[in-house]
């Protein structure tokens, strides 16, 4: 059965599973509010559901990925920063970079960080959103373990690579392409898995170039390279699968080229000899200060127009609404700041697992 938590007794809980595994108390504070933040904005892929097996395992079973962060600027240029993260948390490296890249635009207009050796850094929006609210334009992607297969090829090399862009609008909320550059991401797959559903036609490719649609042989066959995601748009060309694989590796470039890291098929938890190693990800985040343009609140306005034109526009016959990005997670908010966050009984379980494990002091709801 599903329960519902509230957010500040699951913030709570994850901020002393990080502590719990070595993270410093203000680094763990970081880490819980990336992955509150993907809960209270209903991603339910990359929030608490993530908590023990993207960081927790790594961490305390595959010592793949550090607790704590050396957060070393390797290069430091008026608006542009290197960054090395040496495996430590990825959220911590993601959001002192979007700060340094925030800091570096309120001084010179642009502010560009990039960072290599990191490790994963939960949702890509996160960081763009620092920026809105700070009246700036924010810019930020990642790679990833290797996933997607180039049009017409059937390997998965690129990494799910969000390229996510934060605007400051009149709204409520903000404007945020919050997504991966393939049409579906692992975590989409396992929701699929758990409620025993297919995937869709079209999402997944096998070795034999057509699609697949076995929700749970699909996890496997992804790990072992029998399966790869299509990029946004299909697989092939005729739907225009060109152009995510595109921004996929725009994405690529921007998470490793300028940083000097690692890439494509290296971003993997294993070396030549099968040994458990870092998945040593790149990330960049860019800061553009909207003063140095207009007036923040013109393009606020601006903003705000051109995404009321949209929601406005006439709808397909039989749709209800029109939205645009942000929208859906702003609602979500409202709604799960009375419902909670829902825990299907496999995360129950990863909670009660991680408590005993550390001790917590932790009685739920669900036992
Ligand atoms: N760290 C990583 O390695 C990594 C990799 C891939 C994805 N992610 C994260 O995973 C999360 C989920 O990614 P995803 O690809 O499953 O996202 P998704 O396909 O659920 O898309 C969500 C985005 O699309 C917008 N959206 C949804 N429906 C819409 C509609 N009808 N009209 C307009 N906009 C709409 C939402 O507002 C949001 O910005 C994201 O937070 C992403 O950053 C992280």
């Amino acid at each position: 059965m599903i329960h519902h938590i509230p957010f500040d007794y699951m913030y709570t809980f994850m901020l002393d599973v990080f502590t719990g595994i070595g993270v410093p108390a203000d680094e763990a504070k970081i880490c819980a509010d990336v992955l509150i933040a993907s809960d209270k904005r209903g991603i339910d892929s990359h929030g608490i559901g993530r908590l023990k097996p993207i960081y927790y395992d790594r961490i305390v079973d595959q010592k793949i990925q550090k607790p704590t962060t050396e957060f070393e600027i390797v290069r430091d240029h008026l608006a542009t920063a290197v960054v090395d993260g040496h495996h430590g948390m990825g959220m911590v490296v993601a959001e002192r970079c979007m700060q340094m890249a925030i800091d570096k635009a309120k001084k010179h207009g642009l502010g560009m960080v990039v960072a290599r050796n990191s490790t994963h850094y939960g949702i890509a929006g996160y960081y763009p959103l620092m920026a809105t609210a700070e009246n700036m334009i924010g810019i930020s992607g990642t790679n990833a373990r290797p996933s997607i297969a180039p049009t017409f090829g059937v390997e998965n090399m690129l990494g799910t690579n969000p390229l996510v862009f934060g605007f400051p609008t009149d709204e409520p909320f903000d404007f945020v392409n919050d997504y991966a550059t393939s049409i579906i991401q692992r975590g989409k797959i396992e929701q699929y898995a758990r409620e025993g559903r297919d995937c869709p036609e079209g999402l997944i490719v096998g070795r034999d170039g057509k699609s697949k649609t076995d929700s749970k042989q699909i996890l496997d066959d992804l790990v072992k390279g029998e399966a790869a995601l299509a990029p946004i748009g299909g697989i092939g060309e005729e739907t225009g699968g060109y152009k995510g694989y595109g921004f996929a590796t725009v994405t690529e470039v921007l998470s490793a080229a300028l940083q000097q890291g690692a890439f494509l098929q290296q971003c993997v938890n294993k070396d030549a000899d099968g040994n458990l190693k870092p998945y040593e990800l790149g990330h960049y985040f860019m800061a553009i200060d909207i003063k140095c343009f207009c007036e923040p609140v013109d393009f606020r306005k601006t903003a705000g127009d051109i995404m009321r034109a949209l929601r406005e526009s006439e709808k397909a016959p039989g749709a209800e609404r029109i939205y645009t990005c942000g929208e859906k997670e702003y609602l979500a908010g409202i709604e799960r700041a009375e419902s909670g966050v829902p825990v299907n009984e496999a995360l129950q379980k990863d909670m009660i697992t991680m408590r005993n494990e550390l001790n917590l002091n932790y009685t739920f709801e669900f036992e």
